[in-house]
């Protein structure tokens, strides 16, 4: 380079079943990433920090009512109102190491019987991840793990139908991890 920032930081999207290490093996990636001196940051979706990200939170935590249609859009806008800040942290050089993404939204919101392309459509025109790395559990497995079952959507069978779910979306561009 001459000083100038000539090469776009990656975004790398890890995703898979609720409990399945992502949340560990995105720090332990992003460690591994500053450790080689890059810049990196951790990002995680849904971000509970805007309103709607607090909006979706009380939806996931409590028995707030939302049909699944507003809920899946919540989930996809909360992703829109990030874009332009992931687009230039990118263009500035800085690696995104993100905790669940667009295949999260489509995955969780098919399971429960939405349309898969209509689940689709409103992922259309957000950045597209450099790298996707599936963290493949069973569902069995990951309901073991501590703290399994607070949250919404942690549910063994809604749980399997996520994972048929992303199998769908899977191609051979995704490493799997086992
Ligand atoms: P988290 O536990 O990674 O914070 O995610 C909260 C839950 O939200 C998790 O069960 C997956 C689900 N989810 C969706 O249903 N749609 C989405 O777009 C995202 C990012 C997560």
């Amino acid at each position: 380079g001459n000083g100038h920032v000539d090469k776009r930081g990656a975004l790398i999207v890890l995703e898979g079943l609720d409990r399945c290490g992502k949340t560990t093996q995105c720090s332990r990636l992003v460690s591994f990433l500053e450790g080689k001196g890059l810049p990196v940051e951790a990002w995680r979706f849904p971000d509970r920090s805007t309103n709607i990200g607090k909006i979706i939170s009380s939806y996931l935590t409590d028995n707030s009512q939302l049909d699944d249609q507003t809920v899946h859009l919540l989930f996809s806008a909360n992703r829109w109102e990030k874009r332009w800040l992931m687009e230039n942290k990118l263009r500035n050089g800085t690696t995104l190491v993100v905790d669940r993404y667009s295949y999260s939204g489509v995955s969780f919101s098919a399971a429960k019987g939405l349309d898969i392309e209509w689940c689709k459509a409103p992922e259309q025109g957000l950045i597209a991840p450099d790298i996707v790395v599936y963290l493949d559990i069973f569902p069995e497995e990951a309901a073991k793990r501590g703290g399994y079952g607070i949250e919404r959507y942690e549910q063994l069978e809604f749980q399997g139908k996520v994972a048929h779910c992303y199998k769908i979306l899977c191609n051979s561009s995704w490493k799997v991890l086992f």
